[in-house]
C-alpha cells in the first residue's frame, strides 16, 4: 500500500519510520512518500501560501501549488488514490474510516499549515478527515495518525495477523485487560484465572472484561456493538454481580 504526503515539511515522513510501520517501510510492504507543494513553485521565494483576500490575520495556502502537486502525483502511479484534506472541519476520524482506507491502493493526505486552504483545494480531493475537535498547527501530526492507523491494517504490516482482530474499536467494544510478567506486582495480583491454563474459560473471562470496561468507559459504543445472546449474558452477569 501507498501513502502519500503533499506537506510543505516532507522531511516530516522520517519521523513514520520507526517500529512495525518502519520495518514495513523499510522492507517495501508499505511506500510512504512525501512531495512539498514548493517544488511546484516557479519564484524566487517559492511561495506556497498569501494573505487572505478581505483581509485578516494569517496566511492561506494557494490552490496552484496543491493543484500541480496532486497532479505530479498522479502521473508518477498507475493505481487512483483516495485524496484526503486534513482539516478540523472534515469527518471525525475512527476505526471503521481505517478500515475503509486500508483497501485503497494508494491514500494521499493533504496536509494544511497557516490558516489553512484556500476554499478551491477543497474540490481536489475525495473527502475531508479531522482528528478531532482541536486545532493542530498542521495537518502532518494528522496524517501520521492516518498513515499509522491505516498502514497497521495494511497485509504484511503486523506480524501476528491476529493481533488486530481483538483490539479496542475493532470488535465495537473496547479490548479486555492485559497482564504480563510478573505475576504479583506491589500487592497487585495478576488475576488467577489468566493462570488456569483454561483457555476456555480465559476467553470467557476477557470478553466479560471487555464488555465490563466498555459499559464503565464507552457506553455509546455498547448500542451499536454487534453483541450476541452470550454477551447479552455476560452482560446480565455484571449487572447482577453490582446488585448483590
Ligand atoms: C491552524 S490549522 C487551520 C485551521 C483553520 N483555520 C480552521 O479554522 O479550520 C492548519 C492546518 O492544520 C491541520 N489541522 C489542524 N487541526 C486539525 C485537525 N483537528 N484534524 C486534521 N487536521 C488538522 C489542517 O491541515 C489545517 O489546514
Amino acid at each position: 500500500m501507498r501513502f502519500e504526503l503533499v506537506t510543505i515539511f516532507p522531511e516530516f515522513v522520517e519521523t513514520l519510520r520507526v517500529g512495525l510501520l518502519g520495518k514495513a517501510m523499510d522492507a517495501g510492504t508499505l511506500e510512504v512518500v512525501a512531495r512539498s507543494p514548493r517544488e511546484a513553485t516557479t519564484d524566487k521565494h517559492r511561495s506556497v501560501d498569501a494573505a487572505p483576500y478581505g483581509g485578516g490575520s494569517g496566511m492561506v495556502l494557494m490552490p496552484g501549488p496543491i493543484a500541480e502537486t496532486l497532479e505530479a502525483l498522479d502521473a508518477e502511479r498507475a493505481t487512483p488514490s483516495r485524496k484526503i484534506l486534513l482539516t478540523p472541519q472534515g469527518t471525525r476520524f475512527d476505526q471503521r474510516t481505517a478500515e475503509r482506507l486500508a483497501q485503497e491502493p494508494c491514500v494521499t493526505l493533504v496536509c494544511g499549515r497557516y490558516e489553512g486552504f484556500d476554499e478551491r483545494i477543497r474540490g481536489m480531493v475525495d473527502e475531508e478527515i479531522s482528528l478531532g475537535d482541536f486545532v493542530l498547527l498542521g495537518g502532518e501530526i494528522a496524517a501520521a495518525t492516518i498513515v499509522e492507523a491505516v498502514g497497521r491494517l495494511a497485509p504484511g504490516v503486523l506480524g501476528n495477523a491476529e493481533s488486530a482482530c481483538e483490539e479496542s474499536h475493532t470488535t465495537g467494544i473496547l479490548e479486555y485487560p492485559h497482564y504480563t510478567r510478573p505475576s504479583e506486582f506491589r500487592g497487585q495480583e495478576v488475576p488467577a484465572i489468566l493462570k488456569s491454563g483454561d483457555h476456555a474459560a480465559i476467553a470467557r473471562w476477557r470478553r466479560k472484561e471487555a464488555l465490563r470496561r466498555t459499559r464503565d468507559r464507552r457506553p455509546d459504543l455498547l448500542e451499536t456493538a454487534a453483541l450476541d445472546a452470550t454477551d447479552r449474558k455476560l452482560l446480565a452477569e455484571l449487572e447482577a454481580e453490582e446488585d448483590r
